[in-house]
């Protein structure tokens, strides 16, 4: 191993920590300059280790200037500790002790966005997974547990606000135009939760009388100037708590809940014990600011922070594999919450389509890792779409299996047993097991989930004997290699299913040796490498309906005809699965395309195709937002992932094909259903009104494929009539796609409206990184001058450079030029901010999927990165991870 190379950390070397800290009272002298933070630790020895005899206390920091270390009142000596480049061993104290550090950092310097760092002169903090080791001296582990005080001191003029977790319980004024304010957390919990803000901020302010009848006082700070935005989170917040008491039992548990949006921020946000932080992306909204994905994702997220405060602080993990624990239960949570409060097909189909673009993908590359990783080297690489949404799947398993009622029964079990603790997926899964005795599920191979790495490929084949009325199914799975796992066993898969008859309606399932009602909808358990389920009574040949509401994370392959998918479109009883019908055959189709295009055979879209898209146009006012992703076709990404050698340009030109196709032959109903759905009145947020403006512009999109010149009328009045923004940027998007002359005059009146929002102008800088002209990638790289972009700003970052790193043709033009700028970008933010950098490298690790020449151009730009003088853990691990692949 060369000198530089980072290490990984074992989940197998796990301990226990030599030392526990049971209180932490903190002190911030906050100045420009230099912050000066005393810590002061009632630390004893951890008895489950004491037969280890004394061990010195180790604690972890970073880039910092210890000033001074004591135990009691005694300054120690050069000589009784150490400090290393990681952190400060002390060498010898007693069983129990009192522990003052001492230590001076530079948050105005702090460009990585972890630890203190100011954004737009607002101190803040992020600590999750190990930023506290940037601010003191403090075995900044998961697993340690204490109960904080924090005073915070600063400049009355540039910080009047001064926050921290728990309840403010003291302050007052201090010299020299300073002031100060103590906070005191009851529950004792991880450095990683620690929060603080000092700033000039407004705030609105709301209450929330919890069930048992205690008052919550309800605070969002924001920057003066964005008051107006904060409702729809407020709003969202209150509904978050009542739901949360409502469908789980839970209870919010301290006298205030605060929430600090802030502009500069590595992720969505920060579930910080009752001081959330969050990226302004997920606070504020207006409608002609907002879309309506922004509304949704606010509420989504907002409910996601809340909710953590019993799944993730109140029970939280053991050491850093256990990530999925909180993520995972978490964003499952979230995911019901947004259900009930939204159309709930609507809100399934979101998210498998984004765990099959994103997750999917992880799944079958060079960073594939299991649901609780085994090993890591920079903890902030593995906040991936695995650990979350993969996560979440495995949370929606267990209410599968055990429904509403058992899974509730785990739920409660779980707090009883492990409230104020720091526990395993293993400890969950237990209690979830224990809960629920009489169900019969295997649960050690449930456990597989979390320990295989790998999306499960399910095939399906059927067969109909009339003669005996029975229905055979037989499904076969098989678990991919990955890296570091060669081979998998067989998973246990809850298969949802129905059985749809010819007349359209389900068929009542009577599984041979077995006695039952006859369910129209059933669960079985796939629990072999190869099953048969077999049904009897079926009266007739019917068309199999399985994964009903996408009821475990794996691929099917059966062997639908055309017929079947379009029979199932109009008549299955499972909404998701009508979609899924049409997303297969769309699918089917574009790949097809692709083949005959790579043949050099003329391309024709069958009738049939245009005629079920024609149906769900006929169908759309029943359920407008759902129609409207009937419509969408599946991603170029999502595509390029179904072939062995991505086809890049066949498959823009096969998509974009049967775009035009639609877009040409179905032109006036179209036409009535982008009128039909245009508003009138006063702006709403209700499921149908964004349902309707969904589908309208869905509808304006594809008239816009036929490039004639009422389309480009329609478009170019929809941008102009302003109003939602949601609107206003279908509009946009589908102007900066296209030829219109007005073109550039748009996107150029855009920035001057909106040049003073930050959050506005990231869209501009998406939807122009996101174009597919071949001009792009100048466009992109000219606009990193843009005075509205900076680089040091995260969502900027995500906007201009990941926007760009999505773009399906551009991003992977054969000239390399694409993987050139990104190459570019990676090196540059990594110096700055290695957690953004490495989010960055990402896209890179698909490259084997590309053919020779990308591959080649692919593989250069990686090696350029990883042979950069002093690169980070972060960067390093993905893009030596990629290479290896
Ligand atoms: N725990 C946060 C969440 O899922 C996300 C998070 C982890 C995060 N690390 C972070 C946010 C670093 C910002 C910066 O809700
Ligand atoms: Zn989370």
């Amino acid at each position: 191993m060369d000198k530089g190379t980072p290490k990984a950390i074992q989940l197998k070397n796990y301990a226990p920590p030599a030392w526990l800290v049971d209180t932490i009272s903190l002190h911030f002298d906050l100045r420009d300059g230099g912050t000066t933070v005393t810590s002061r630790m009632g630390v004893r020895q951890n008895p489950a280790r004491a037969a280890e005899g004394p061990a010195p206390l180790v604690l972890d920091g970073q880039d910092m200037e210890l000033v001074s270390v004591a135990i009691g009142n005694r300054v120690l000596s050069p000589d009784e500790y150490a400090v290393t480049p990681d952190g400060l061993s002390i060498f010898k104290l007693p069983a129990a002790a009192d522990v003052e550090i001492v230590t001076r950092i530079r948050p105005e310097e702090n460009t990585a966005l972890e630890g203190l760092y100011k954004s737009s002169g607002n101190y803040t903090t992020q600590c999750e997974a190990e930023g506290f080791r940037k601010i003191t001296y403090f075995p900044d582990r998961p697993d340690v547990m204490a109960k904080y005080t924090v005073t915070l001191e600063a400049d009355k003029d540039s910080c009047p606000v001064l926050l921290s977790n728990g309840n403010r319980v003291d302050g007052g004024e201090a010299a020299e135009g300073r002031h100060w304010a103590r906070w005191e957390d009851p529950w004792p919990k991880p450095a990683y939760l620690f929060a603080l803000v000092a700033g000039k901020l407004v705030h609105v302010e709301d209450r929330f009388r919890t069930r048992s009848g205690r008052d919550v006082q309800l605070r969002i700070y924001v920057e003066p100037g964005n008051e107006d935005k904060c409702a729809h989170a407020m709003e969202s917040l209150k509904k978050s708590m009542k739901w949360d008491e409502d469908v789980y039992g839970l209870e919010y548990d301290l006298d205030e809940f605060n929430i600090v949006a802030v502009s500069d921020f590595n992720m969505g946000a920060m579930e910080n014990k009752g001081l959330n932080i969050f990226n302004t992306k997920y606070i504020l909204a207006r409608p002609d600011t907002a879309t309506d994905t922004d509304f949704l994702g606010i509420e989504a997220v907002v409910a996601h922070e809340y909710f953590h405060n019993w799944t993730g602080n109140r029970v939280t993990c053991r050491d850093w594999f256990q990530l999925s624990l909180k993520e995972g239960l978490t964003v499952f949570r979230d995911h019901q919450f947004s259900a009930d409060m939204n159309s709930a097909p609507v809100q399934r189909i979101q998210e498998v389509s984004r765990l099959r673009q994103i997750q999917f993908a992880e799944d079958a590359g060079p960073t594939a890792h299991p649901v609780r990783p085994d090993s890591y080297i920079e903890i902030n690489n593995f906040y991936t779409p695995t650990v979350y949404e993969k996560g979440a799947e495995v949370l929606r398993m267990y209410h599968t299996l055990l429904g509403a009622a058992g899974y509730r029964k785990g739920i409660d079990l779980y707090f009883q047993r492990h409230d104020g603790q720091a526990v395993t997926t293993d400890d969950f899964l237990a209690a979830m097991r224990d809960a629920n005795p009489e169900v019969e599920v295997d649960w050690e191979q449930f456990r597989l989930w979390y320990s295989q790495a790998g999306t499960p490929v399910v095939d399906g084949e059927a067969e109909y004997d009339a003669a005996s009325r029975t229905y055979r199914l037989t499904l076969t799975q098989t678990v991919p290699a990955t890296p570091g796992q060669p081979v998998k066993q067989p998973m246990l898969i809850p298969v949802s299913l129905g059985l749809v008859g010819p007349d359209g309606e389900d068929i009542p399932l009577r599984l041979c040796g077995e006695d039952e009602q006859g369910q129209t909808s059933r669960v079985v358990q796939f629990t072999q490498a190869q099953q048969t389920f077999i049904f009897r009574d079926v009266p007739a040949k019917p068309v199999p309906s399985l994964f009903r509401g996408f009821s475990s994370p794996v691929k099917l392959r059966f062997g639908y005809s055309d017929a079947d998918l379009t029979f199932l479109m109009a008549h299955d009883s499972d909404a998701f699965n009508r979609w899924e019908a049409g997303q297969t055959l769309s699918t089917r189709l574009i790949l097809s395309l692709v083949a005959q295009r790579a043949a050099g055979q003329e391309l024709r879209v069958p009738d049939s195709y245009v005629e079920a898209m024609a149906a769900t146009l006929d169908r759309a006012s029943e359920d407008p937002f759902f129609a409207s992703l009937v419509l969408s076709l599946p991603s170029e990404n999502y595509l390029g992932q179904q072939m062995p050698v991505v086809d890049v340009d066949g498959i823009h030109a096969a998509r974009s094909l049967v775009r035009r196709t639609v877009g040409t032959r179905l032109r006036d109903r179209l036409l009535t259903t982008y009128d039909a759905n245009r508003q009138q009145g006063e702006f709403s947020i209700t499921p149908d009104a964004i349902g309707r403006r969904a589908l309208k512009n869905a509808a304006l999109s594809y008239l816009m494929t036929a490039e004639d010149a009422e389309a480009g009328k329609l478009a170019l009045a929809q941008y102009r009539a302003g109003g939602a923004m949601t609107d206003v940027l279908a509009a946009l998007t589908a102007i900066a796609e296209s030829d219109l002359p007005e073109r550039d005059e748009v996107l150029e009146d855009f920035a001057q409206r909106w040049k003073g929002e930050a959050l506005v102008m990231d869209k501009w800088f998406m939807v122009q990184a996101m174009v597919s002209r071949p001009e792009t990638v100048e466009r992109v790289t000219a606009l990193l001058q843009h005075p509205g972009f900076s680089i040091k700003n995260p969502n900027k970052v995500y906007a201009l450079v990941g926007g760009f790193a999505g773009n399906p043709v551009c991003f992977h033009a054969e000239d390399g030029s694409g993987y050139a700028f990104l190459a570019d970008r990676v090196i540059e933010l990594d110096r700055l901010n290695p957690q953004v950098a490495s989010r960055m490298a990402k896209p890179f690790a698909r490259w084997r999927q590309y053919d020779p020449v990308r591959q080649s151009h692919a593989q250069r730009e990686l090696q350029r990165i990883k042979s950069t003088e002093g690169l980070s853990p972060d960067v390093y691990e993905i893009v030596s991870r990629s290479l290896e692949g």
